[in-house]
């Protein structure tokens, strides 16, 4: 990917070199009017990291001490971090066989000190936004949804992140569109609020020296924000792509005893970010794998819930089976039918 845009990314680097402007500017105000009309939202907000993106959606939303915030146990780190960084309780949601936040068990983690709930897009697949909202309607809870990893997916209608108060992507260098280094974003859809998520990311100053609310630097590097406007409008053919390929896995797999497919990947609510599939012969496979020269990744051996710094006691029966179960088969643009072809016959070869 980065050999084919090689001259293009070098050429916008020689211009910001020539221009001297490594802070804000042009090429942040333009990233924020793509992402605002390409997810249809009123607000968008570049910002350093998906990370940064969903503590200053909590920090926004005054949560903190004393507070509940419910995220589902099998997740990437951050989403479970950000609620300590801020102070408030983590309250474990088990998932569902998708790897999502169960929308059955959520009701029963409610109660008078919830103020978050935070859906995470696991693999790209959307949690059902509508349930999920519906759960929360009129009770004041806010839903922050963690679409780092479900850029460029969409449910009736409406970009992932774009459901909740407010929606946090990232732009890690391994997402469907990555920078070329760390950068994230926020999507609101009230105006006070975005105002005050702006006011955070830059040390609370509505403008030079005036500093109306204690925030701190979570701006986006503008070379990012400049490679970002570089790549962007590749994304929707990267999309299909990833959607062709994605689709190939799905026929040659599907059939095979021993594992279990992502059958929703080809729909539009999932975009395809990972081809994970399920089987208890996980980590001989990786192993199998790996010996004919094909990479795969686990996402994520141990749920958050397992790990020492988060350490509950309590089960997540669904969570710790599929830690034991996924991997995530390889699944990027650059991929050829042939190489999706060779990793199939590896599998099947694996389980006959
Ligand atoms: C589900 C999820 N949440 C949050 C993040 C944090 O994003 P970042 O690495 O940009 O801080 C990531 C990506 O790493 C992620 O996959």
């Amino acid at each position: 990917m980065h050999a084919d845009l090689a001259d293009e990314l070098k050429v916008k680097f020689a211009k910001l070199l020539e221009k001297g402007l490594f802070s804000g500017g042009e090429e942040v105000d333009a990233l924020e009017k793509t992402m605002r009309e390409y997810l249809n939202v009123p607000h968008a907000i570049p910002c350093a990291n998906g990370t940064d993106a969903l503590e200053l959606a909590l920090r926004a939303l005054e949560i903190g001490p004393d507070d509940e915030v419910i995220v589902p146990a099998l997740t990437w780190v951050s989403t479970a971090e950000v609620v300590s960084m801020v102070g408030a309780k983590v309250v474990f949601c088990d998932v569902d066989g998708h790897g999502l936040m169960d929308l059955l068990q959520l009701p029963s983690l409610l109660t008078a000190r919830t103020r978050a709930i935070i859906p995470v897009h696991l693999y790209g697949k959307m949690v059902n936004m509508e349930r999920l909202l519906k759960l929360t309607v009129n009770t004041g809870i806010h839903v922050i949804e963690d679409a780092a990893q479900a850029f460029g997916a969409v449910q009736r209608g409406r970009s992932a992140g774009t459901y909740g108060a407010i929606g946090c992507f990232s732009f890690y260098p391994t997402k469907n569109l990555g920078a070329l280094g760390e950068a994230g974003l926020l999507v609101v859809q009230d105006a006070a609020l975005a105002e005050k998520l702006r006011l955070l990311l830059n040390h609370g100053q509505s403008r030079r020296d005036r500093h109306e609310i204690v925030g701190r630097n979570g701006r986006v590097d503008t070379l990012q924000a400049a490679f970002l406007n570089v790549k962007f409008p590749y994304f929707e053919a990267w999309q299909q792509k990833r959607k062709g390929l994605a689709k190939s896995y799905l026929d040659h797999l599907q059939h095979l005893k021993g594992i279990t497919v992502p059958s929703s990947i080809v729909e539009e609510d999932h975009n395809a970010h990972l081809f994970t599939i399920q089987t208890v012969q996980r980590d001989a496979l990786k192993a199998y794998l790996a010996e004919k020269g094909i990479g795969t990744a686990v996402h994520y051996p141990l749920p958050v819930t397992a790990m020492r710094a988060f350490k509950v006691n309590k089960e997540f029966p669904v969570a710790s089976r599929l830690s034991n179960l996924t991997l995530s088969l390889p699944l990027h643009p650059y991929l050829h039918e042939d190489d999706v072809r060779r990793v199939c016959e590896e599998v099947q070869r694996f389980f006959q």
